[in-house]
């Protein structure tokens, strides 16, 4: 079928918010710390999403959830992402993230991992809808900016759950709706079962988002002319690739050069350090190795060297040393950056409870 094609550079509303391209940076557990996001949103993402907070960690002013809050100048429209069971502290949660400076406060319904859906919150508020428009209801009053829902299909497999719940968490105050048509039961594997994406959009009369298994401009050429969608989020495919971002909103790419690989990734190691610090950081970034040298860009052992050495420094000294012109673009890169300083906005003294 020929599908007429969309400009993935064209802005969008989330009600006042403007989102400059048709391309949303997924929320990722274990990957959308602060780099990721501002590494997204220079390689054409408009929409950038935190990873999933635990409103009970906000309420308990857990120090490391706290962290997730930390909102960079150069990030924005971000959305930070919430999750939880109970009405009233996600409500608090939401106007912590809107006093921490996010653009949105997205819902996370599609979570399917056990140790989040085993406390009723995630994929499993799917088979509560009453709840889950009571959490959203409870949110959207409670903050001003935008909210937002990420769902999955339903929780097991062939179920259309989101087609009855998604209408009705736009009346209690969605301003959008972001569908992964998996199953919570599918986890990853299987395939994004579009056609669910188009059954939703002519459901609700606020723009959709969809989510899965796009990593390429023909795919989400073809994702958002066939649904209807307002725009498309990629997750997987950006991991270590920032470059398919750059291919999915302008068609240009290819394959990177070496040196562009090492200079992106030691601009990505030093912001995670600056960001987490060298002791969490280290460990973070090990399956960062792999997925930027891998893609047949650098041999297999190399990445298996990266992965036992002490330090963030010596990572960065042994990349460097593979490909010595990367320095010369990670300086470029990095004067072309707000300065580290301006980049993290402090807290508001309220979020830590006043000490
Ligand atoms: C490692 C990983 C962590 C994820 N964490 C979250 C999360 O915190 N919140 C969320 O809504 N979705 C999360 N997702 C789901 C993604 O946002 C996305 O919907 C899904 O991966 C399908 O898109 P993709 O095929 O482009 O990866 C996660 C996915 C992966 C692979």
């Amino acid at each position: 079928m020929a599908v007429m094609s969309v400009d993935l550079r064209e802005s969008w509303w989330i009600r006042d918010v403007e989102i400059p391209t048709r391309l949303v940076l997924a929320p990722m557990a274990g990957v959308s710390v602060q780099a990721f996001r501002r590494q997204g949103r220079r390689f054409g993402a408009g929409l950038v999403c935190s990873e999933m907070v635990s409103c009970a960690g906000i309420e308990h002013r857990n120090e490391k959830t706290l962290g997730y809050l930390r909102v960079a100048s150069d990030e924005h429209p971000l959305a930070i992402q919430i999750f939880g069971s109970e009405p009233r502290t996600m409500a608090e949660a939401a106007r912590m993230v809107e006093a921490a400076g996010a653009d949105l406060v997205d819902i996370n319904f599609g979570c399917p991992v056990r140790k989040v859906t085993k406390t009723g919150a995630g994929a499993t508020l799917l088979d509560e809808p009453a709840r889950a428009a009571a959490i959203v209801e409870a949110v959207a009053n409670a903050v001003d900016v935008p909210v937002s829902v990420k769902m999955r299909r339903g929780l097991r497999d062939g179920s259309r759950t989101a087609l009855e719940v998604g209408p009705q968490l736009v009346d209690a105050g969605a301003a959008t709706l972001t569908l992964h048509p998996r199953s919570a039961q599918q986890m990853y594997t299987g395939t994004a079962d579009h056609s669910l994406t188009a059954e939703l959009v002519s459901l609700v009369d606020v723009p959709v988002i969809a989510s899965g298994d796009i990593t390429s401009q023909a795919r989400a050429q073809s994702v958002l002319a066939t649904t209807g969608a307002a725009a498309v989020m990629v997750g997987r495919g950006a991991q270590g690739n920032p470059w398919a971002l750059r291919e999915i909103v302008d068609g240009a790419g290819g394959e990177p050069m070496r040196e562009e690989v090492v200079a992106e990734l030691v601009l990505f190691i030093r912001e995670t350090v600056r960001e987490l610090g060298e002791r969490r950081a280290s460990g973070f970034l090990k399956k960062f190795y792999g997925w930027y040298l891998g893609r047949g860009r650098f041999p297999r052992p190399f990445k298996q060297e990266l992965v036992v050495l002490g330090s963030t420094e010596e990572v960065e000294r042994r990349l460097l040393a593979a490909a010595p012109g990367a320095l010369r673009l990670l300086e470029q890169l990095e004067a072309e950056l707000p300065a580290g300083d301006d980049v993290l906005l402090d807290l508001p003294i309220s979020i830590y409870g006043g000490g």
